[in-house]
């Protein structure tokens, strides 16, 4: 399960979070095609899992801060997401689930990041003070620093604030 740059929605710390799930997805595939141990399919899985909801968390957070519409469908998917993995992860103690497992996780992230996540990067970037293009430079950075939460001397684009989530307006 190879990373493309096509999966891309614009938005640095949702773009890495991005690839580091297809790189915990990557390890449960290929430990299935390698047939490895119940094991070790399992420990992918739990890894993909708690990757998946911090990823969620963090996604479902900037939709709220930005007042997106969509959360709700949005939130939907992530939940749909979760479930059918931990139904998965059930049925694998007792049957050979390998095919559906990969085949579904591979077009679940496929689908959802080009059309939900791309869709709701889209409205952050476009009603955040940090989107467009002559702030292209620096709104990754904004971002970040929101989420990190830390505190930074008022930036150019803002009188005031403390730099952390609850001060970056949309
Ligand atoms: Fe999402
Ligand atoms: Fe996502």
């Amino acid at each position: 399960m190879q990373w493309k740059d096509d999966y891309l929605v614009g938005i640095d710390e949702i773009d890495e979070q991005h690839k580091a799930l297809f790189k915990a997805a990557s390890n449960i595939i290929a430990a299935l095609q390698q047939r490895q141990n119940w094991l070790e399919v399992h420990c992918a899985m739990v890894r993909l899992l708690e990757s998946a909801k911090i990823h969620f968390a963090v996604e479902e957070s900037l939709m709220r801060l930005c007042k997106y519409p969509g959360l709700n469908g949005h939130r939907q998917e992530h939940h749909e997401f979760a479930d059918k993995l931990m139904g998965l992860q059930r049925e694998s103690l007792t049957d050979d689930v390998s095919f559906w497992m990969a085949a579904f996780i591979r077009k679940w992230l496929h689908e959802h990041i080009h059309n939900s996540d791309k869709r709701f990067a889209a409205f952050v970037l476009e009603v955040t003070a940090i989107g467009g293009k002559k702030n292209a430079g620096k709104r990754d950075g904004r971002l970040a620093a929101a989420f990190q939460q830390r505190k930074r001397p008022p930036g150019p684009e803002r009188g005031s604030g403390d730099g952390g989530v609850d001060s970056l307006s949309c």
